[in-house]
């Protein structure tokens, strides 16, 4: 069984990563920054847990130590979605969405790094795109320059710690979370997006998880520096006019 760190692990996809990983048998170290809400789900799932802010360098350096000195894998589930046409983004909107989905990625993989070197087989980190960085959508500036740099950290780290280290990342398309809430306030406006996929509907948590727990087992040994879409074909496919 594996040993897995899941930062972010309260959230829809997070959570839901977690619940599969916990159903497999497999230990969990879970960090967010609400304590309520991150107690109660490793309370539920037999996981340890860390109250930690990923906008906060030391914090996440931090982590190292409170999960243990063994790590299968890290899974990195923080993200924004803060949309803005570029006339409205101010520099401080762009240096938040970096901070928080690319240079928050690298720096936890920075901090599990010596865990996942000890782990027994070959490791595996999973972090997230968008699948705003393949297809242009308005107001998406800065959440596209952020996710691009994720994917670029993804082939990169991918070469850096091969063969000891997986490094991949999913890009899902808007997916019933607590991030997407505002987004899907409106249901015609929901229903209209959902219009949008070629699979005719909005993601749902367990889409995500599901590829989510098979990049960081074994299962997917030989798959890294890839970027795998979950998006209901959106990214790839026109099926209208
Ligand atoms: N949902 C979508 O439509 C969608 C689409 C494309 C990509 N994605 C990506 O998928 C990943 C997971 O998204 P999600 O939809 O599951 O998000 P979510 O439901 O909002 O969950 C985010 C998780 O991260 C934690 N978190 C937020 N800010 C944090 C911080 N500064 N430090 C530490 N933890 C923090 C949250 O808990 P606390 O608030 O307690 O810290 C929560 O556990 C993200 O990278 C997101 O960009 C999602």
């Amino acid at each position: 069984m594996g040993h897995y760190l899941i930062v972010g692990a309260t959230g829809g996809i997070g959570s839901a990563t977690a619940r599969l990983l916990a159903a497999g048998g497999h230990r969990l170290h879970l960090v967010a920054r609400d304590a309520a809400r991150l107690q109660a789900l490793a309370g539920e799932l037999g996981a340890g847990c860390s109250v930690a802010d990923a906008a906060v360098p030391q914090e996440l350096a931090g982590l190292a130590a409170a999960a243990g000195p063994v790590l299968d894998g890290l899974l990195y589930a923080v993200g924004t979605l803060a949309l803005k046409p570029l006339a409205r983004l101010a520099p401080e909107d762009c240096l938040q969405d970096f901070r928080l989905n690319a240079l928050g990625a690298a720096l936890a993989v920075q901090a599990a790094l010596p865990a996942l070197k000890q782990s027994p087989g070959v490791a595996s980190v999973v972090l997230f795109s968008s699948v705003a960085v393949r297809q242009g959508f308005a107001s998406h500036a800065s959440i596209g320059m952020a996710k691009g740099a994720v994917e670029g950290l993804v082939t990169s780290l991918g070469a850096e710690l091969a063969p000891k280290v997986r490094v991949n990342a999913i890009a899902p398309s808007l997916t019933r979370t607590p991030l997407a809430r505002g987004l899907l306030a409106s249901e015609p406006l929901a229903a209209a997006i959902a219009a949008l996929h070629p699979l005719q509907r909005l993601g749902e948590p367990g889409d995500v998880a599901e590829l989510a727990a098979f990049l960081l087992g074994p299962q997917a040994g030989w798959i890294t520096g890839q970027v795998i879409g979950v998006d209901g074909g959106r990214s790839t496919l026109r099926t209208k006019g």
